[in-house]
């Protein structure tokens, strides 16, 4: 199979994680006779650096003209003075999701067997092993509305709107989903209070009745959820959520399975044409240090494979690779335990690539 690649590895500890994927894809392309094509372009606050723009026009043609989108992370302190619709988020990352249609987005989180004691969750809540999966409305909601400041800068608002339409193609692929998981979805909202979540709520529970029947679904208001994830998480199997609660409630999947450095994530189109990248920042405080974790890099990179390109035995085979290199030991200090030693982001990263060759 060929393929092009536009690797957008971003700031902070982007390009070293970025690095470490591109050479776990390098990996897969030799075992399997596969071609990546892989260019790398600038963007967020390194593309504002290089260009003055966060975006470039011509990493957003790339991207267009690319078979999947593998991003890094954007910004940090250096460009948080900026005026807020020219930091790296507001003028790369959202205008990425936006312009290419990426309305669904996948974070899965779960437990691995080596990274069992890596929860700070009591060992009789995780027993049974934690395997979750948020699907994250991400163009719509908050995110998109305006965002207005008053005249004399003493008021603010910003809109939250929701169309049926929108709604229903993101259940569409959390109940596509859950039926190839455990058969079941938790649509979160606050239909107590906002008028998009009871619009969310029928529309949900509308579509269920009427093709999703097999599934079963829940809905549960998003404070609700946000205990039970700490109370219950075996509980849950596919999460459905709006924008703003789905960016917090993985935040929050991800710390009970351990770290965040593990959560891989796919932005995807409804053809499948798909943005794969970490769900955790830039870290500027550990960038350059060959410290960070590139797992979920990594994993964002298997997501890829299986997401946009089909190949579900070389998804495995990353994801086998980074369980064996847990299997042998290798922590980054992240996921290692207090004390312990722990090992780079290259050597993790190589550990990856050397379970690949195998
Ligand atoms: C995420 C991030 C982004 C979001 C930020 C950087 C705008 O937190 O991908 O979860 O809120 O969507
Ligand atoms: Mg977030």
């Amino acid at each position: 199979m060929k393929r092009k690649i536009a690797i957008l590895p971003g700031d902070g500890i982007g390009p070293e994680i970025v690095g470490e994927a591109v050479k776990a894809i390098e990996a897969v392309a030799a075992r399997f006779g596969h071609e990546f094509e892989m260019t790398a372009y600038p963007v967020g606050g390194a593309a504002i650096d290089a260009t003055g723009t966060a975006l470039p026009p011509e990493t957003l043609s790339a991207c267009v003209a690319a078979d999947a989108v593998l991003l890094g992370a954007v910004g940090g302190p250096k460009w948080d003075a900026l005026p807020s619709d020219r930091r790296p988020e507001r003028a790369a990352l959202l205008p990425l999701r936006a312009k290419l249609g990426l309305f669904c987005n996948l974070r899965p989180a779960k437990v691995w067997d080596a990274l069992a004691d890596a929860s700070p969750l009591r060992s009789d809540i995780v027993a049974g092993g934690l395997d979750l999966l948020v699907v994250r409305e991400l163009t719509g909601g908050i995110y998109f509305g305006a965002h207005v400041r008053g005249k004399d800068g003493l008021s603010a608002r910003d809109d939250m709107a929701y169309s049926a339409s929108e709604i229903e193609r993101i259940a569409r692929s959390a109940f596509a989903a859950a039926r190839k998981r455990r058969g079941k979805v938790t649509s979160v909202d606050k239909a107590n209070v906002l008028e998009t979540s009871k619009l969310w709520r029928e529309t949900v529970a509308r579509l269920h009745a009427a093709e999703y029947a097999d599934v079963a679904l829940e809905h549960m208001y998003v404070d609700n959820a946000a205990m039970q994830l700490v109370r219950a998480p075996g509980r849950f199997d596919v999460i459905l959520t709006e924008n703003m609660f789905g960016d917090i409630l993985s935040d929050e999947a991800s710390q009970i399975v351990g770290s965040i450095g593990m959560l891989p994530s796919a932005s995807l189109r409804a053809d499948g044409f798909g943005l794969y990248e970490p769900i955790h920042g830039s870290a500027p405080d550990i960038a350059g240090r060959d410290v960070a974790n590139p797992l979920a890099t990594i994993l964002s990179a298997a997501m890829m494979l299986r997401h946009s390109f089909g190949l579900d035995a070389e998804a495995e085979a990353v994801e086998n690779a980074v369980r064996t290199a847990l299997a042998r030991g290798l922590r980054t200090a992240d996921i290692a335990r207090d004390g312990a030693p722990s090992a780079g982001t290259r050597a993790m990263g190589a550990a990856v690539c050397a379970a690949l060759r195998k």
